[in-house]
Parts: structure tokens; C-alpha cells; sequence
């Protein structure tokens, strides 16, 4: 029986979200229905909302998020009812080039719900990152959950699905960032702030945090970083080569996805240092740089998606780390919200207020 349950959808490009009554399908064949407990507020939401991401009005937000496995369809093996699970935008398919070379983790062709949730009037709506998770309920490929240690909180645990993960897989998988490392960090919200956190698992030596609020760089120095530059008073660049004795540093992660700080980033990195894109720019923005500095620094310019995690591998890893008390994924909650507040935390959000908010259902 299909089920109807109250979520969060933005109707037209700009206009508020809304909370709505939408119908959830039995899982099919290979999907799972997840009753959602906590799902954070991303900065990707609201680009969604803003048309920045496609047109496929309606979308149904959210998606970082923990919840409970509710039932399964035909041939689901990797989890089932009852089980405590992240869900994840990277359901690796085992059959396409990469995942046959031994790299799912960039996987070209992940895996979503084949049906589709709708209105009440049957419109279908497209789910954020395939996921959908500002609702009591949603649907998902089982792919797309991973099972995690249930005694996490999953208000906390459900910020992996997402921007933490990118920002610390930004700093230790794309980045690689290793014991000794100098490592800077281009703002320092969520997903900038948890690069922070995983450059100081990862060892590294000297952690600079760069953002224009002052609120962020205390922040981050919580997170573990050494250093913070204010840029809005102050050059980056100047900075952050100030700061490793005149030569940039090992790694720099781009978390803002803007033209300018990428250039900061560039320029503020040691030769043959590291340049981690993890800010996701929107389709108008282009950036000229001179090639002779592309070819002259050598290194390596990459970019970051999901932090280049594999949900199975890097999620209870984590996890088992917080329940440890050696990752404090809890400090990125900085609020837990009703699911009718989602607008006003994207206003929170804009002004800077918050590293997230979480809806807690
Ligand atoms: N690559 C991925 O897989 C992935 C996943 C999630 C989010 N993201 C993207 O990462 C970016 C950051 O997301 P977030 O959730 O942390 O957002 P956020 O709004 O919480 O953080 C952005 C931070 O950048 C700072 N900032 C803005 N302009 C700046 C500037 N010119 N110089 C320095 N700092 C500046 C802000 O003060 C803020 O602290 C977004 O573009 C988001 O879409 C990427
Ligand atoms: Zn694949
Ligand atoms: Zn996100």
C-alpha cells in the first residue's frame, strides 16, 4: 500500500518550500522505504531551490539524513526492516568502467528508486540528490543505505549522508592529507569545517582556516585548526604563505565554489601542492588562469565529489571514530529543528548563523 506522509517540497524556483502531503510507493524490486529521523539542512538544498542545480520543479528536499529501514522489496539483501541506516547519493553499481577497475568510489552510473514519489494529484517529484529526506518517510534504491552502529545519534549520524562527508573526505580521500601536511581550508561552513576536522585525523601539522565571518574561524579552531585568516580584512594568499614560511601550503580545499577563492586556493598552495575542489559552482561562473602557472606549479588540481567516499567503506568508519569520542561529528549540529522550519534555516543558512540544522523527526 502506497503511504501517504507530510514532507518538505519547493514547488517553483525561489518561492518558500513548503510542508506537503506526499504519496511514498511500496518498495519495488531493489528499493527500500526508510522512515527518516533526522535529516540536516545543506547549502545544496537551497541551490536546489534556487533552480541553481536543474528545472525539475517540484523537488522533493533533503537529503542527509539517518532513519530506520521500514521495508524492503523483492531481492534486497544488504539490509533489511528494523535496521539503523545514513542514506547515501552513491549506490555504486559493481558494473561500469569504474567500479570494474576497483574504484567504486567514483562510480559513473549510482543508482536511485526506479519509482518515483508524487503529490497527492500524482505529479512526480523529483528527489534531492536522489534521495528526498525532509519527509516522514521516503523512498531510496537500498543501495543508498548504509548500514551504521545504531547507538549514534541520528541527528548526528545523518550529517554524513552528505556535507560532512564531502568536506572530510575532501581533506583525507581527494586531498590525501597526511600525518606532517600543511593544509588550508577555503570556508569553513560544513562541508570547509569538517575538511578541517579530517585534516587534523589525518595528522597534519598546520590546519589554516580561511573564511570572511568570524563566527566560522571560531568555530574552526574548535574543529582543530591551527590558524585563521579572515579574508574579508585580510589577503588569503599572503596569509596562508605567511603562515607555511613563504611557500603555500601541502593541500588547499576549496569549500566556498566560487572563482575567486579557487584562485586563492591555487595561488596559496606550495609547488607541487594540492588544490581540492569541494564548493560547487553554478553554471555561469568560468575562471581564466595564466597555463604557464597551471604547468609551473606542477602538483595536482582535483576535484571533490561526495569527498570521494564509498558510503560502505567510509560511513561506519566514522561512525565507530564518533561513538569513540575521537571525531566530534557532533559539533556540526547547531540546531535541531521541526520540518516545518526548513525555510527559516535556509535564512539562518544565508546569514551565516549556523554550521547545521538539522531536522529531527
Ligand atoms: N562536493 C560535494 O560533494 C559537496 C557536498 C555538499 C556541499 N557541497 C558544496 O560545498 C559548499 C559549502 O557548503 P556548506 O554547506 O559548507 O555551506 P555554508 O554556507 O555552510 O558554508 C560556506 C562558507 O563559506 C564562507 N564564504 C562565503 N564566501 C566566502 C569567501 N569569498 N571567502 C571565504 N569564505 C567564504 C561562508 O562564510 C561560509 O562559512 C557549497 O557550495 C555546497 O554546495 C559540495
Ligand atoms: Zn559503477
Ligand atoms: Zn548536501
Amino acid at each position: 500500500m502506497a503511504q501517504q506522509v507530510k514532507a518538505v517540497i519547493a514547488r517553483a524556483k525561489g518561492a518558500p518550500v513548503e510542508v506537503t502531503t506526499i504519496v511514498v510507493p511500496d518498495p519495488g524490486p531493489g528499493e527500500a522505504v526508510v522512515r527518516i529521523q533526522a535529516c540536516g539542512v545543506c547549502h545544496t538544498d537551497l541551490h536546489y531551490r534556487e533552480g541553481g542545480i536543474n528545472d525539475e520543479f517540484p523537488f522533493l528536499l533533503g537529503h542527509e539524513a539517518a532513519g530506520i529501514v521500514e521495508s524492503v522489496g523483492e531481492g534486497v539483501t544488504e539490509v533489511e526492516p528494523g535496521d539503523f541506516v545514513v542514506l547515501n547519493w552513491r549506490a555504486v553499481c559493481g558494473q561500469c568502467r569504474a567500479c570494474k577497475r576497483g574504484r567504486p568510489q567514483y562510480c559513473f552510473n549510482t543508482h536511485n528508486a526506479k519509482q518515483k514519489m508524487t503529490l497527492l494529484d500524482g505529479t512526480e517529484l523529483s528527489p534531492a540528490l536522489g534521495i528526498g529526506a525532509f519527509a516522514e518517510k521516503t523512498l531510496v534504491a537500498a543501495g543508498q543505505c548504509t548500514k551504521v552502529d545504531p547507538a549514534a545519534e541520528p541527528a548526528v549520524a545523518g550529517l554524513l549522508g552528505c556535507g560532512v562527508m564531502a568536506g572530510l573526505g575532501a581533506a583525507i580521500n581527494t586531498g590525501g592529507v597526511g600525518r606532517g601536511d600543511s593544509v588550508a581550508v577555503i570556508g569553513c561552513g560544513g562541508v570547509g569545517g569538517a575538511a578541517v576536522m579530517g585534516s587534523r585525523l589525518a595528522g597534519a601539522a598546520k590546519i589554516i582556516a580561511v573564511d570572511i565571518d568570524d563566527r566560522k574561524l571560531e568555530t574552526a579552531r574548535k574543529l582543530g585548526a591551527t590558524h585563521t585568516v579572515n579574508s574579508r580584512t585580510t589577503d588569503a594568499v599572503e596569509a596562508i604563505r605567511e603562515l607555511t614560511g613563504g611557500n603555500g601550503a601541502d593541500v588547499v580545499v576549496e569549500a566556498v565554489g566560487r572563482p575567486e577563492t579557487y584562485k586563492q586556493a591555487f595561488y596559496a598552495r606550495d609547488l607541487a601542492g594540492t588544490v581540492v575542489l569541494v564548493g560547487v559552482p553554478t553554471p555561469e561562473m568560468t575562471l581564466e588562469l595564466p597555463l604557464l602557472d597551471v604547468f609551473g606549479r606542477g602538483g595536482a588540481l582535483k576535484s571533490s565529489w561526495y569527498g570521494d567516499c564509498l558510503p560502505s567503506r567510509d560511513f561506519p568508519m566514522l561512525i565507530d571514530l564518533y561513538l569513540q569520542g575521537r571525531l566530534d561529528l557532533g559539533a556540526f549540529v547547531t540546531e535541531t529543528i521541526e520540518l516545518d522550519a526548513v525555510e527559516q534555516a535556509f535564512e539562518r543558512m544565508h546569514h551565516g548563523d549556523v554550521l547545521r540544522s538539522v531536522v529531527v523527526l
